[in-house]
């Protein structure tokens, strides 16, 4: 992979100047196309985007649904070609990938993992929710991570935390997932080192309940409330990694994320305040209460507020690291308490 890794400086921040608006941010696929053109997110999704790799998650790129079409009723068709009227409601509704997500609603709707009836799911779709939601899972560092509606859909450029994280443990070790969504980060960095002691927070109550089904499973544990308060206190000091995809997106520049992360991911999961590095700057403050000597904690950001988010770590007395991967657009910094 194409990483490249930059110590940083809290004294040497990068010119913003000097980069377009449409890098700011990295939390929503389509998000950067989106702040230099609202036209339409789903037309100049994959541009700004890695090549996908699975039908979820070229889907994931390049949807353009519009809340405002009507399917009418969609029958599950005829036995020879049953996802036929499901791509033609897709497609009137926008949707570049509609056979990819035609064959994978037929088949959620035939196999019981997604509760409603076909015609339910495909006017959810219709109506503009992420696919991912309606399925109930997301194709995320060769895993299906289980999604839930309002909870952040884990996104492809977080596999460089859970690599940057993954890199720094061994069996024995102990990973904090701060603002862990879904789970998803941990549980993939548990898969690439089993053995991992894994412990998840995050202050919303739905985003709690879906990382406990993908989780717990693995032998981890959920804890619900503000970043560290509800983490046990027998951490301290002993924590070897800490994990954040904390929000990040501007405040003000949430009302330009395209309409899937705006209308169907809860704005605490988006929102990261007027410069959109209010949680990094506590995460920065609590990191070194909790990590061991020599511990690290990997934050995910974008190219052009990563010299905000290594200030902050050296504001706090941990060095950082500023470490890009272009092929998957993703940008995370990297501190170690010293
Ligand atoms: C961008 S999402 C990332 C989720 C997950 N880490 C991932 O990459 O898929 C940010 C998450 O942070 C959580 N969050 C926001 N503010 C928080 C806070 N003060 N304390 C704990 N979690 C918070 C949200 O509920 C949301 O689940």
């Amino acid at each position: 992979m194409g990483s490249r890794t930059r110590e940083a400086s809290a004294g040497t921040p990068e010119s913003s100047d000097a980069r377009s608006a449409s890098t700011l941010c990295t939390i929503g696929d389509a998000w950067r196309s989106t702040v230099t053109s609202t036209q339409s997110a789903a037309t100049t999704d994959c541009a700004s985007h890695p090549p996908a790799r699975t039908p979820v998650e070229r889907s994931r790129c390049a949807r353009r649904p519009r809340s405002t079409w009507s399917t009418g009723r969609v029958t599950a068709g005829t036995a020879e070609d049953p996802t036929a009227p499901v791509v033609r409601a897709l497609r009137a509704a926008g949707c570049v990938f509609a056979e990819d997500e035609a064959a994978l609603l037929v088949a959620a709707a035939t196999s019981g993992d997604a509760p409603d009836r076909l015609d339910a799911l495909v006017a959810r779709r219709v109506a503009g929710e992420p696919l991912e939601q309606i399925l109930g899972w997301a194709q995320f560092a060769g895993l299906r991570v289980r999604v839930a509606p309002t909870v952040f859909v884990p996104r492809r450029r977080t596999e460089l935390v859970v690599r940057e994280a993954a890199s720094r443990l061994s069996p024995g070790r102990v990973l904090v997932d701060l603002c862990c969504g879904t789970g998803a980060v941990g549980v993939a960095v548990v898969a690439r080192v089993p053995g991992v002691e894994l412990h998840a927070a995050d202050v919303d109550p739905a985003a709690v309940a879906c990382a406990r089904r993908n989780v717990e499973p693995v032998g981890g544990h959920v804890h619900e409330g503000d970043l560290d308060a509800p983490l046990p206190a027998d951490l301290r000091g002993r924590v070897d990694v800490i994990t954040a995809n904390a929000p990040y997106v501007p405040t003000d520049e949430v009302a330009f994320m395209p309409s899937e992360a705006r209308d169907h991911e809860a704005l605490v999961a988006l929102d990261g305040g007027a410069d959109g590095l209010d949680l990094h700057r506590r995460i920065a403050a609590l990191a070194s209460g909790w990590l061991r000597p020599g511990g690290h904690v990997v934050v995910e950001t974008s190219e052009r507020q990563a010299p905000g988010t290594a200030a902050a770590f050296v504001a706090h007395g941990l060095t950082a690291s500023v470490v890009t991967d272009d092929d998957l657009d993703a940008t995370v910094v990297v501190g170690t308490l010293l």
